[in-house]
């Protein structure tokens, strides 16, 4: 089926076709037969690369071009909504029949709005949490979505992600019963049956479009599961991942090298430039000097950083949840650019951004993670990792690897997961610490007025689809009991209301039982308020997590310091003797409040890595969550009339934003004006916007850090006379320090 003969609009087809896409692939092909483009629901399984964002393009197509209509398009992860946003605007050329521009829009931050503004938009692009957050503020405009795009259903399984995606699903299912439900997932088992639960039809497709061809790598050995044994020798690179990737470098392709852990991942990284340092052209070296060098200007320079750009150097890196964002995002622009040949990464990078390499190797088919040990992967995840070897467009053939020590293991590998199927999809919905929040939810948004109502709305997941109402019933009745007591909700007669409280809460889009740690803070009296306390009461909540388990050498410390501490603290110290483990949490909330703390004492990030061994990447996420838990706090200070915080508590969110002492704060809220760049000006005698108003350009380009891009940049947010001579004078340079950290995951 060719682009051209397609039931859409002809502007459409030429920007598809832009993309060099002139025939559909198979699986799209029966996406469209099965009445894709005729409002049917459909669950469509296939593998990676198969190519089912364009069957997802063309039902947004029909929706907004022919029909008016309104798109939502979810993605389990901020780092994805953003890839569909780049590629979705594309269509923003086309008009509607109303003659009006199409719209795109992404939205994945601030979740305590209803985001009218997108109410004037056709394509509202948005993570799985953020919906559910919008739900929660029932916007108007959401009933006029006619087409739901749920991309990676299949995260339904996760644990942490799934539930949020599934009450999503149902609510929208509740709310818009006649809109269009498009469900785009990987290879699973039981397509069929989340299709049931959706009322769609399912398709599933083994279909790819590149061929991969599957192994096990064994002393110099792959064997290939169509029978095929290929030697390759171990007499160049003794360490397996590398003697594969090294084999395939060799052939001008790239290499993904899966790791189980953080600590694995930059040791094989290391030996990978190792090994390609020698092969590498000058050309080739020139090009990755300059992203090194890039990695080094963006954001504040660590001991991470260094490392990056060393390896980057030479043509390797790593890859993880403990790089920041923009390091991520650079590393992965390199690798899809064919500059970098080697990346080796934690399977957090499987779930996440579409990056093919020509071989994907799995050096070890166990995963680890702190708090459950070591563990054999799914099929499903191997099958996801796997899925990222070959490129569409560059190579003819995909390989992927495990690495087996012994005769056993190989065939073990061979068994449990290139011949076996992927698991099926269990929804992990019925347990009370996750339920509570969306329990309250429903009252608070007064989607039910009843108990009975309650019951019928989680009947609908697809939870009870899979078991049965009756157990569901169970947890949401414990739930009920809690949040009642904590007082969330009133009963009068047969009906049921949220609080004040329970409604602030279920729109904050904290856990209920976050809300009930800061209210019990707020309203019972505590000597003394200061940063640590404030800090303390955020990281008693659940919301916080991971949680912060003290090391064995540090608990001497923590304990110190708590003594000298003592009346800051926000809650009280549990019995080391009554209950050893509750006060281990204890000591790590402390250390939390520490970590924060040292943060806007403008620690450097370094040092915080070295002090308390967290890296950027989780620092940032737990200042992220810890700003919004100020907000929440913020707001129920107003509600429970602690009006005497106020003051207090802004100052703390302004300062966890930007990571910086009190002193600084007016010069940080100019544009391109971070900690580092802050405290620069400020040492340098700039402590306030009106000094830097008065100040020469020169005088700021003198100082280290300050470019002229930069010192205009000042400039033109806050006045000030400069002549034009001395704007000619200033050369333009680009290195721009990172001045808010709003954009993880
Ligand atoms: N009919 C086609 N002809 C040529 N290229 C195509 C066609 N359809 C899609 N592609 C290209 O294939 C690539 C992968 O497609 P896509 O991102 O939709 O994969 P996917 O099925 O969503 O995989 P994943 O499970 O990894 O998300 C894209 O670069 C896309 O442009
Ligand atoms: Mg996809």
């Amino acid at each position: 089926l060719r682009i051209d003969e397609l039931l859409i609009p002809e502007e459409a087809k030429k920007i598809i076709k832009e993309s060099s896409i002139q025939k559909l692939y198979p699986p799209q092909k029966d996406a469209l037969l099965a009445g894709a483009l005729d409002g049917e629901n459909l669950v469509l399984a296939s593998p990676t690369a198969s190519g089912k964002t364009l069957v997802a393009e063309l039902c947004i197509i029909k929706h907004v071009l022919e029909k008016e209509g309104k798109v939502l398009y979810l993605t389990p992860l901020r780092a994805l909504a953003s890839e569909k946003y780049d590629e979705l605007k594309k269509y923003s050329r086309l008009l509607n029949r109303n003659g009006g521009k199409i719209r795109v829009a992404i939205s994945t931050g601030d979740y305590d709005s209803s985001d009218p503004w997108l109410g004037r938009y056709d394509i509202i692009i948005c993570t799985n949490e953020k919906a559910d957050s919008l739900l929660r503020h029932k916007p108007k405009w959401i009933h006029e979505v006619s087409l739901v795009i749920s991309d990676e259903i299949h995260v339904i399984n996760d644990v942490s992600r799934g539930p949020t995606l599934e009450v999503v699903l149902t609510r929208l299912k509740d709310i818009n019963p006649s809109a269009q439900f498009l469900a785009l997932s990987a290879t699973i088992r039981n397509a069929k049956e989340i299709a049931e639960w959706l009322q769609a039809k399912s398709i599933t497709t083994e279909w790819r479009p590149v061929k991969l061809l599957e192994g096990v790598y064994l002393r110099g050995v792959n064997h290939f599961n169509d029978g095929s044994v290929v030697s390759i020798g171990t007499s160049d690179y003794k360490d397996p991942p590398i003697n594969l990737a090294m084999n395939v470098i060799n052939r001008k392709g790239q290499a993904l090298i899966f790791a189980e852990t953080r600590r694995k991942s930059a040791t094989i990284s290391r030996k990978a430039a190792l090994a390609l340092k020698n092969v590498l052209t000058k050309q080739e070296k020139k090009v990755l000097k300059i992203i090194s060098e890039k990695i080094l200007s963006t954001g504040e320079r660590t001991r991470i950083s260094d490392q990056l750009a060393r390896l980057i150097q030479n043509g390797a890196s790593f890859h993880h949840a403990g790089l920041t964002s923009t390091q991520r995002r650079i590393i992965e622009d390199a690798f899809r650019d064919g500059r970098l040949k080697i990346i080796s990464a934690t399977p957090t990078l499987a779930a996440g951004v579409n990056l093919p390499a020509r071989i994907v190797v799995i050096s070890s088919y166990e995963r680890y993670e702190s708090g459950y040990g070591r563990y054999p992967i799914s099929v499903l995840e191997y099958k996801q990792m796997a899925g990222r070897a070959g490129r569409p467009k560059y190579d003819n053939m995909g390989e992927t690897l495990l690495v087996a020590r012994t005769e056993d293991e190989r065939d073990y590998l061979m068994k449990s997961y290139i011949l076996a199927k992927p698991e099926r999809i269990w929804s992990k919905l019925a347990v009370e610490r996750i339920m509570r929040s969306h329990v309250l939810a429903t009252i608070a948004s007064e989607f039910t007025q009843t108990e009975e109502g309650i019951y019928e709305f989680f009947d609908k997941t697809y939870y009870a689809h899979q078991y049965d109402s009756r157990s569901i019933k169970k947890v949401i009745l414990e739930v009920l009991r809690y949040l009642h007591r904590q007082k969330m909700f009133d009963v009068d007669g047969s009906n049921i209301f949220a609080t004040k409280f329970g409604r602030r809460v279920s729109e904050l889009y904290i856990d209920p039982v976050s809300g009930v740690t800061i209210r019990d803070f707020l309203t019972k009296r505590v000597n003394k308020v200061t940063e640590l306390t404030l800090l303390h009461m955020v990281c008693h909540t659940p919301d916080i997590y991971p949680k912060y388990y003290p090391r064995k050498k540090e608990m001497s410390e923590l304990e110190a310091y708590i003594k000298v501490h003592l009346e800051e603290l926000a809650y009280s110290i549990p019995d080391e003797l009554v209950d050893k483990i509750q006060y281990e949490v204890f000591l790590g909330e402390i250390k939390c409040a520490r970590i924060l703390n040292a943060w806007i004492e403008e620690n450097t990030e370094d040092d915080i890595m070295e002090t308390f061994s967290i890296h950027p990447g989780d620092l940032f996420r737990l200042v992220n969550t810890t700003e919004w838990l100020l907000y929440a706090s913020y707001e129920l200070s107003r509600l429970f009339n602690r009006k005497d915080l106020l003051p207090q508590i802004i100052d703390i969110r302004n300062r966890i934003e930007k990571g910086v002492k009190k002193e600084l704060l007016p010069l940080v809220s100019l544009d391109g004006i971070g900690r580092i760049r802050g405290r620069i000006l400020f040492n340098a005698g700039f402590t306030t916007t009106a000094d830097l108003k008065r100040a020469p350009l020169k005088e700021l380009t003198n100082l280290p850090m300050i470019g002229s891009t930069v010192a205009k940049r000042i400039k033109e947010q806050i006045g000030g006379f400069v002549k034009k001579d001395e704007w000619d004078k200033v050369k333009e340079d680009k290195i721009l320090e990172q001045t808010s950290i709003t954009d993880f995951n």
